[in-house]
């Protein structure tokens, strides 16, 4: 009897495909060869093709968070594993396994359809499961470490696979192993840890506020999912009206004595405390008083109602982008003493 798998079909190519719609800044952009990747197993060979021809290339998950050229030659590689199930439980957890296409806000719907309590503050973030612990994604309080059991990666220098546990991942604020070391791993698939002890997270002001206004002490998970995406839906540009990448800068950390110069000169600087001793600041608040609150320099500009995020108003390029995003380093540099990091990947 013939044992052997059956080899997965090649990934679907498509020469020339423009991803204008496939990144949410919205540029133009051509990929010279897009393979459309459903399953693990054809990575391997599809490596073995990129390492003879000697291919750049590079993952696209929901294009969130990208800052893309005109032209991305050689191969670009459309992250589209699906899947997403319980694996097993024990006591204390549920662990699920998610296939690193999956959409991110999908997923939190879907857990929380399940009784799977914990993604709440993380709504409507957009991108994908597979982006998620690149970055570490964050919000109201949360990042999704707290939730990560371990990463599923194919390692594109050995053509193998490999499971990176959290520790492995060395998380921190906006960032990760992976994050350090670009073009090697690509995530196939995240387990998550979902504690079945749930406690509301409403910590954070903007979620503080909603419920305290609508005199709601004891908010249930779904209850704080929908005051998420509310909150969200208000304060951030939606990208299929207004091309962006939400937050464009990192909020950037001091330590405690730049800190403490910054607050005699600024008493109004607006901060986040941190657990070591460090201090985050808002960059939103950094830009706003730059005054670059809804400026605008031809096809880009900076979001009305929130300093943090940079918008394309319509035909913008990479290059207008990075530009716009040197003056406002330059002028918080010059204004406060502090370097802002950019939080998208740049491509
Ligand atoms: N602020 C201003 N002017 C502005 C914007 C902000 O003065 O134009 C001040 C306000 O006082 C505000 C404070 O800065 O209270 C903080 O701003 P906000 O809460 O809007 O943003 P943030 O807390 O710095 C972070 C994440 C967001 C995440 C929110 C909610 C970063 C870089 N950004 O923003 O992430 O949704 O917290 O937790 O950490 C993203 O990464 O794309 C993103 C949207």
């Amino acid at each position: 009897m013939n044992c052997a798998k059956n080899a997965p079909l090649p990934p679907k190519l498509t020469p020339n495909l423009g991803l204008k719609s496939r990144n949410t800044f919205g540029l133009e952009v051509n990929a010279e060869r897009a393979f459309e990747i459903s399953d693990p197993a054809q990575l391997p060979a599809l490596f073995k093709e990129i390492n003879e021809k000697h291919w750049s290339w590079r993952v696209l998950g929901g294009g969130s968070n990208v800052i893309l050229p005109p032209n991305l030659d050689g191969a670009t590689l459309l992250m589209n594993i699906m899947g997403q199930e319980v694996i097993r439980e024990d006591e204390g957890n549920t662990y699920l396994a998610v296939g690193a296409g999956v959409n991110w806000h999908d997923l939190v719907a879907w857990t929380l359809h399940k009784q799977l309590l914990g993604l709440e503050n993380l709504a409507l973030i957009p991108g994908t499961v597979g982006a998620a612990p690149i970055q570490n994604i964050g919000a109201y309080g949360v990042e999704i470490t707290q939730y990560i059991d371990g990463v599923e990666v194919f390692d594109s220098k050995t053509n193998t696979f490999i499971t990176f546990s959290n520790e492995d991942c060395q998380f921190a604020y906006r960032d990760s192993f992976f994050k350090r070391n670009p073009n090697r791993f690509i995530v196939i698939k995240v387990i998550f840890k979902l504690p079945k002890a749930w406690q509301a997270r409403v910590h954070y002001a903007d979620l503080a506020n909603f419920f305290s206004e609508i005199s709601n002490s004891k908010p249930s998970a779904q209850e704080i999912f929908d005051a998420v995406c509310q909150i969200r839906t208000k304060k951030l540009p939606d990208p299929k009206v207004i091309g962006n990448a939400g937050s464009f800068f990192q909020n950037p950390v001091l330590g405690e004595d730049q800190y403490e110069q910054l607050l005699q000169k600024f008493p109004n600087v607006v901060s986040y405390p941190d657990a070591d001793g460090q201090c985050k600041l808002a960059a939103g608040w950094l830009i706003d008083q730059c005054g670059f609150k809804g400026q605008r320099v031809g096809e880009v500009g900076v979001y009305e109602k929130q300093a943090l995020v940079i918008v394309n108003h319509g035909n913008a390029t990479a290059a207008d982008i990075l530009s716009l995003a040197k003056t406002i380093q330059d002028s918080v540099q010059e204004k406060f003493g502090v370097t802002l990091d950019i939080e998208p990947n740049i491509l």
